[in-house]
C-alpha cells in the first residue's frame, strides 16, 4: 500500500460566489439536499468535536436529525463524555464530508439542550429497539468485558410490557447554534473554493478564503 500516492484531482463542482445565500443555514440546506441525492447511506453523519474540562479535544460521529433557522440538532445521552464536555464548554464543531460531491462543511457553534417536548417527540418516532437502547446503555461508562445486555434488556422488556417506552431523562437532543460555517468545494490543482460565513454584530457576513 502506497499511501503517499493516494490522490484525487477534484473537479465535480464550483462555488458560485456571485450567487450566495444570505445565511449559511440556507446554503447548508442546498448542499444537504445535493448530498441526499448522491449519498444514499448516511449523508447526515457528521463528526462532532468537543473539548473536555482538561482541554483535550475529542471527536466522534453523530447523526444530524434536524436543521432549522436555529441550527443543527443531534441526539445523545446527556451523561456521555460528549455531554460532560458540553456541560463545561458548549463551544463545539461539527464537520460533514461528502466525498461523492468533493465537499466539506465545517461548523463552529454553541451546543444547547433542545426543549424537552422536542426530545420527547423525536424519541416517540424512534423504533422500539432504539428506544430500549437509550435505556440500556450508560453511554461512555466503562463496563465489564463480559457484560451481558440481555439481563437488563429482559428486565426493561417486562417494565415496558404492553406500554410505550418512555424517554429516559438522560437522553435528548442538542441544537448547535452556528457562529461560523465554512463550505469547501474541491477544485482541480488544489485551488479549492472556500466560502466562510461568520456572525458579526448579529449579522451573517460571508467571505471567500484562499485554498
Ligand atoms: C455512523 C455513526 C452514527 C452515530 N450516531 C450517533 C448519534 O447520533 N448519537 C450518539 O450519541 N452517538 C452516535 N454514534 C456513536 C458516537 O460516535 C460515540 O461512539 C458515542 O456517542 C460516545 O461518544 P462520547 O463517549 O464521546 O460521548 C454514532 C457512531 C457512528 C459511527
Amino acid at each position: 500500500m502506497d499511501i503517499k500516492n493516494l490522490r484525487l484531482n477534484y473537479k465535480k463542482s464550483t462555488i458560485d460566489f456571485k450567487n450566495l445565500a444570505k445565511n449559511p443555514i440556507q446554503y447548508f440546506m442546498n448542499w444537504f439536499e445535493d448530498a441526499l441525492k448522491v449519498n444514499n447511506l448516511e449523508a447526515n453523519a457528521c463528526v462532532l468535536s468537543s473539548v473536555s474540562s482538561d482541554n483535550y479535544p475529542s471527536s466522534r460521529v453523530v447523526l444530524l436529525k434536524g436543521i432549522n433557522e436555529n441550527g443543527f440538532t443531534f441526539f445523545t445521552n446527556y451523561k456521555s463524555s460528549k455531554a460532560k464536555d458540553i456541560d463545561v464548554n458548549p463551544n463545539v464543531a461539527l464537520n460533514f464530508y461528502w466525498p461523492e460531491l468533493e465537499r466539506q462543511v465545517r461548523i463552529v457553534g454553541i451546543a444547547k439542550k433542545i426543549m424537552i417536548n422536542d426530545s420527547d417527540n423525536y424519541f416517540k418516532s424512534r423504533p422500539r429497539e432504539s428506544q430500549m437502547g437509550a435505556w440500556l446503555s450508560d453511554q461512555s461508562k466503562v463496563i465489564g468485558l463480559d457484560y451481558n445486555f440481555m439481563e437488563t434488556l429482559n428486565s426493561l422488556e417486562s417494565k415496558f410490557k404492553d406500554k410505550e417506552v418512555e424517554r429516559p431523562l438522560h437522553w435528548g437532543g442538542y441544537c448547535i447554534e452556528p457562529i461560523k460555517v465554512e463550505f469547501w468545494q474541491g477544485r482541480p490543482s488544489r485551488l479549492h473554493d472556500r466560502l466562510e460565513y461568520k456572525i458579526e454584530d448579529g449579522k451573517w457576513i460571508y467571505k471567500r478564503l484562499a485554498p
